[in-house]
């Protein structure tokens, strides 16, 4: 079974091939989630939970398309740079197209679930003194010299998968209420997913497939430890000045160069979105949020749901919206911040009496 016209690739149209190298990816849930929409206080909040892909995080999206096009090119080595559920996916997807994988990892700043990934689906890991940046620069320069076939979000053929969770969020808004969302706001990084959503967006206009005015205002979080994007949003800036030092708890978004901004920039301004920095307080805060609705994520995924609630605060979001928030990684993905974040274990002793004791205490 290739999963043709199934999950990622019944977009098929709107691909460059009718199916990939495929672990079956794509048609996520869109949960509702009514008390924090109350909570909130928008019309309508849905969450759109990419860490429901088969490597817990939309990576896979893309991965099923660009090692297609890898498989097509007869390469024999992949590579990517990552904070972690990049490496996961490459080395998964890899393995099943029976290609080598190699991933480099800033060392001590990569989730244990991620790296648990990456080694099991026999990746090599290479874990460099340096932050994220550090080793995507690294990659560009190996692909360069022709070492291996790049596979981070650099690669327009990943961004052509992840543009199918744009399409999936608006049919699944179309279905439910007969609209579609007034705004997605999605956690940014590399700006990967803010590039491929506006793609996505641009391409159903040019087909006459969706009204200009429909268009969702894409609205970019950032953790205030890793935000150049927010900062060129807030000052108009045409480019996004590089942070060499970088620091928050969601270690998926701990970035300081975003590599897409030239393509994400543009698609956060023309559809009248913006992008907000939140606190690590705030991520945790949210992660707790989503998680007594029943749905776990990773604390960069949880950056969505902090900013929607900064940008309520701040009036910048009306309570006549209707949002989707993409989170974009599972919570098992980084089991040490979701024990920190939640209540600890309670030492009883091994009897019946024992444990109504303490329940009572
Ligand atoms: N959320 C999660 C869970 C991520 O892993 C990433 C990126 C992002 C958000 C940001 O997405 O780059 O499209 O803006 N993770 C990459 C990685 C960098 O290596 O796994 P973006």
């Amino acid at each position: 079974d290739d999963f043709a016209g199934e999950g990622v690739w019944r977009y098929a149209d709107a691909l460059p091939f009718e199916t990939g190298v495929t672990t079956q990816e794509g048609a996520t849930p869109l949960y509702e989630v009514p008390r924090l929409e109350a909570d909130v206080g928008v019309e309508a909040l849905r969450i759109k939970h990419e860490g429901m892909n088969p490597t817990g995080s939309f990576k896979d999206r893309g991965m099923t398309v660009g090692v297609r096009v890898a498989k097509e090119l007869g390469v024999d080595r992949l590579a990517c740079a990552s904070t972690g559920n990049t490496s996961a996916a490459l080395a998964a997807y890899g393995s099943r197209g029976g290609m080598e994988t190699l991933v480099l990892l800033p060392a001590g700043k990569v989730a244990a679930g991620k790296i648990a990934q990456a080694s099991l689906h026999g990746a090599r890991i290479l874990e460099v003194d340096g932050n994220f940046d550090a080793c995507l620069d690294i990659v560009q320069e190996l692909a360069a010299r022709g070492e291996a076939y790049l596979l981070n979000s650099l690669n327009p053929f990943r961004l052509e998968g992840q543009k199918t969770i744009g399409l999936e969020i608006l049919e699944g808004f179309r279905d439910d209420y007969g609209a579609f969302p007034d705004r997605i706001v999605l956690p940014v990084g590399n700006a990967g997913n803010t590039s491929a959503l506006y793609k996505a967006f641009r391409e159903l206009v040019q087909a006459g497939e969706l009204d200009a005015d429909d268009v969702p205002k894409l609205t970019g979080v950032q953790a205030a430890g890793a935000a150049p994007m927010v900062e060129a949003i807030e000052n108009g800036a045409d480019e996004v000045r590089r942070w060499d030092d970088v620091e928050t708890r969601a270690t998926a978004i701990r970035i300081g160069n975003p590599v897409n901004a030239p393509k994400a920039l543009p698609g956060i301004r023309e559809t009248g979105g913006t992008a907000i920095a939140v606190s690590d307080e705030a991520i945790t805060d949210a992660q707790r949020d989503l998680a007594e609705e029943g749905i776990g994520v990773e604390p960069a995924s949880a950056a969505s749901v902090a900013g929607l609630r900064k940008l309520r605060a701040e009036g910048i979001v009306d309570d006549a919206e209707r949002v989707a928030c993409l989170t974009t990684g599972h919570l098992l993905k980084d089991p040490d911040a979701a024990a920190a974040a939640g209540s600890d274990p309670e030492p009883v002793p091994a009897d019946t009496e024992g444990v109504i004791e303490h329940l009572q205490g």
